[in-house]
């Protein structure tokens, strides 16, 4: 079978028998009473809608976190943070995507800044909710009334409908990064919003929230948990555990046993543990740890994903244009562009995408360059 990845340069008009009619007073007639009726035929407007391979209209593109930082910063001084607004969250752009605050069609990615001593107050929504922490500590995100700590590392949950709210708790300042299924859900028209209490309704700062005390025991499930649930009832996937289970996925290759996804390349996905599938409906998470010198085979897949640098430098290279990567800085991969990564010290990547949208619809397709896959 010639793969759709081989086919990428043709499109309709190169295919024989493409058939265009011929222009004349009567075919312009036509026209303008498809105008007068809103009607559009398909005819003139295949190639866009029906591409040979996806044309995503978003591009690739990298945000560097030290600006990101300094801009976040700037908002704290300027924009208070409370009822109306919600959230001092600056939304990444894509610059593909026409001045609207999505980092792709499906998801929106934002940095957002909580000042001393600050609070967010509590609403919810419909939309599907993570929280990524690159750097700082002392803000408890309260999901449901269950106070839940926020520290380096550590990947938060607030799935759809889930009451929550933010508080810094010292005198220092702290910005992470917020992945939601915005764009999808706008786009769909499926959102509701709801307000809740200006205050968060649990100012306790413990160690652990009741959702990690009850789900976060290796292989054990409570059984006053036995139902599945659609999204992950684990409020935080904490750094400890991730960086655990990627350091002995190196160190069991290194003892030459099957652990890594690839030579020099350990990874793992965030998991709902009722269903072992995806932590929410919309939105899978990862995290990603190259060894020195690894890099990874170039790949195009549908759906888009954006990567944060966590830990390390090294670069990525999308569509073949080479970025250097540094601490925090973000890039977005959309639909169907090849992108591949290498890292120069260790490079650790966390990963966000759409792909249980993609799967779940059945649309999911990968092709890695070089291969028949
Ligand atoms: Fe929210």
């Amino acid at each position: 079978m010639t793969s759709v990845f081989e086919n990428e340069d043709l499109d309709h008009d190169s295919v024989e028998n493409s058939m265009q009619p011929a222009d004349s007073p009567e075919l312009r007639a036509l026209y303008e009473g498809f105008d007068a009726e809103h009607l559009m035929p398909l005819w003139t407007q295949i190639d866009d809608l029906m591409p040979m391979s996806p044309k995503p209209k978003a591009v690739p593109h990298v945000w560097k976190w030290s600006t990101l930082n300094a801009l976040a910063r700037q908002s704290g001084d300027l924009v208070p943070v409370g009822r109306g607004g919600e959230r001092r969250a600056i939304g990444l752009a894509n610059p593909g995507l026409g001045g609207r605050p999505y980092v792709s069609p499906t998801m929106w990615a934002a940095i957002q800044y909580l000042g001393p001593k600050e609070t967010a107050p509590e609403h919810r929504h419909s939309q599907n909710a993570f929280r990524f922490v690159v750097e700082g500590q002392g803000v408890w995100t309260v999901v449901n009334g269950d106070p839940v700590r926020m520290s380096r590392g550590d990947f938060l949950l607030t799935p759809g409908w889930n009451f929550h709210g933010h508080h810094n708790e010292t005198d220092e300042p702290m910005a992470w990064i917020d992945g939601l299924d915005i764009p999808f859900s706008y786009q769909n028209d499926v959102g509701f919003f709801e307000f809740g209490s200006d205050r968060v309704t649990d100012y306790a700062t413990p160690n652990y929230s009741r959702s990690e005390r009850l789900w976060c025991h290796p292989g054990l499930r409570p059984l006053s948990g036995i139902q599945n649930t659609v999204s992950s009832p684990i409020g935080a996937y904490r750094w400890e555990f991730t960086d655990r289970a990627l350091t002995e996925q190196l160190l069991l290759e290194d003892e030459g046993q099957p652990a890594t996804v690839e030579q020099g390349h350990a990874a793992i996905r965030y998991v709902n543990p009722t269903t072992g599938g995806d932590v929410m409906p919309t939105i899978r998470a990862e995290f990603h740890r190259l060894r020195p010198g690894t890099a990874t085979p170039a790949r195009r897949e549908v759906g888009s994903c954006v990567f944060q640098v966590f830990e390390g430098t090294g670069a990525v290279i999308l569509a073949g244009q080479e970025t250097r990567l540094e601490v925090g800085d973000l890039f977005v991969v959309p639909s169907w562009v090849p992108w591949s990564v290498q890292a120069e010290s260790q490079l650790d990547l966390f990963r966000f995408s759409d792909a249980p949208i993609m799967e779940r619809l059945h649309f999911d397709r990968t092709h890695i360059e070089g291969t028949d896959r």
